[in-house]
């Protein structure tokens, strides 16, 4: 029994099996059960929920935060960006959002400081490593043993709102260089933001003139998908009408009985959800309704599955040999080891070289410094003796002086003790002569001239004399 083929349709009641080229119809007794898959199917998804990633590139200003509120008829949190960044970055908020029953983990990533630098050369590179960032998470995710992707947080760009000025010129350069860098990463729908500010005929030569510079530079905008029947017709008027020109608002007015998102002039009111104000109604209807689930099925199976693709090329997988035989993985990994094992080897072996030769140099530098502080001991030390050699000259000459001097100082002592022996004897004996006078002279002068007192006798005269 074959397969049914996927081309034969069933109704409830019949089984149609293709066997070979004949077709045989086998009356079904009752009902079998698996016409509920696609409700199995639907069932699932809406319990799992749904996450859908939105990137918002556009210059700052530009009324990305404005749109978004618009879309979802709430009010996300953001602070408007200063036109002083140094760079480009992007910031990314998710949201858990729910309608009717069916829940949505939005995440909205928009560009912060995008074209207020001088040189715009690199505004796109943030952009694009932001989205390779995660596709390579996803891939991570894929190649691990235990993988849970069920529950993975898939942070891959399902759509790129490209932000266009209302110049009613023409792209900028680096509008057209960004979205050629990413359109091979992500599905890029361009929008004239603020298309209340440009007329209607100049908006619809700004369309003409956005869509055939777009084509000669050929950057690929994603377009609405026209394979299936049930949307083709609407997809394929949508996409004559790209770029969507919009105007975003978070002002509701009261229109007739109606509150309205709109915006109000002196000279009257834009309406957002008025298709002849502005686009912002078919955007909606593409984004949202319409091709959601092609926008995040053609970020899968075409952008992810490129970047997977070149990737492990890059790592060395391929499908097939040079002899065109199917490519064992284990081959694969055991050539790519060899391969960087023989790499690793080479670099070691660099590093070994260059090491050796630090070395040889490092000590060739060490015995040169050796060598000179050798020859500058040498030098000291020479020095060093010269000195001390005439110090020892100088000792010994001063030793010799003080020698003579002691000599010449001890016969002048000599000479000085002799000379003052003689000459202390005589002065001794006049002192006592003198002394002897004087005394004499005293007593004669008590014994005779002191009138009422009674005169010493002579004996005691001459015995005082005496023991003095
Ligand atoms: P950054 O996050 O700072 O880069 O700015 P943005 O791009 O998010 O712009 P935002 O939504 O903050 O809007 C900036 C200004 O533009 C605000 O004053 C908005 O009211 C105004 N604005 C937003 N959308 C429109 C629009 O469609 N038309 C007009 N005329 N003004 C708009
Ligand atoms: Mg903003």
């Amino acid at each position: 029994m074959q397969p049914i083929h996927h081309s034969v349709k069933c109704t409830l009641m019949d089984l149609v099996l293709k066997q070979g080229e004949g077709c045989r119809t086998l009356p079904l007794a009752g009902h079998v059960g698996f016409d509920s898959l696609p409700d199995q199917l639907v069932n699932k998804s809406v319990s799992q929920g749904f996450c859908f990633n939105i990137m918002c590139v556009g210059e700052t200003g530009l009324g990305k935060s404005t749109l978004m509120d618009t879309l979802f008829n709430t009010k996300f949190e953001g602070e408007p960006a200063t036109h002083t960044q140094p760079g480009v970055q992007l910031r990314s908020n998710t949201y858990d959002l729910q309608e009717s029953h069916v829940g949505l983990k939005l995440t909205i990533v928009s560009t912060v400081g995008f074209g207020d630098q001088i040189n715009k050369e690199d505004s796109y590179k943030p952009i694009v490593e932001f989205l390779d960032a995660q596709f390579e998470a996803y891939l991570q995710e894929e190649l691990k043993i235990r993988r849970v992707l069920h529950t993975y947080h898939d942070s891959r760009i399902h759509v790129c709102l490209y932000f266009i000025a209302p110049t009613g010129h023409s792209l900028k350069s680096l509008d057209l260089m960004t979205m050629k860098k990413l359109d091979s990463k992500v599905n890029i729908i361009p929008i004239i933001a603020k298309s209340d500010a440009i007329s209607k005929s100049e908006l619809t030569k700004f369309k003409i003139k956005i869509t055939s510079e777009l084509v000669s530079n050929g950057v690929q905008i994603y377009q609405f998908p026209t394979d299936d029947e049930s949307v083709a017709e609407i997809n394929g008027t949508m996409n004559a009408h790209l770029p969507f020109a919009v105007v975003g608002s978070t002002e509701e007015l009261k229109i007739g009985n109606k509150m309205m998102r709109a915006r109000q002039y002196p000279w009257g009111t834009v309406q957002v959800e008025n298709e002849a104000h502005c686009d912002f109604v078919k955007l909606r209807e593409m984004l949202l309704r319409v091709n959601m689930e092609d926008l995040r099925e053609q970020t899968h199976s075409r952008h992810y599955e490129l970047y997977r693709r070149c990737k492990l090329e890059e790592m060395g997988f391929k499908d097939t040999d040079p002899d065109s035989k199917p490519f064992s993985l284990q081959e694969t990994y055991e050539a790519k080891r060899n391969e960087f094992l023989g790499e690793l080897q080479k670099k070691e072996e660099e590093m070994r070289q260059m090491f050796v030769q630090r070395v040889k140099e490092k000590e060739a530098e060490l015995k040169e410094a050796e060598k000179e502080l050798h020859e500058k001991f040498d030098r000291l030390k020479k020095l060093h003796q010269d000195e001390k050699k005439k110090l020892e000259d100088k000792k010994k000459s001063l030793d010799d002086e003080v020698n003579a001097f002691k000599q010449r100082k001890s016969a002048a002592e000599l000479l000085q003790s002799q000379g003052s022996q003689a000459g202390g004897s005589q002065t001794l004996k006049r002192d006592k002569e003198k002394k002897k006078t004087r005394e004499e002279k005293s007593i004669s002068d008590r014994t005779y001239t002191t009138a009422g007192k009674t005169p010493m006798v002579p004996w005691a005269l001459k015995l005082f004399v005496q023991c003095d």
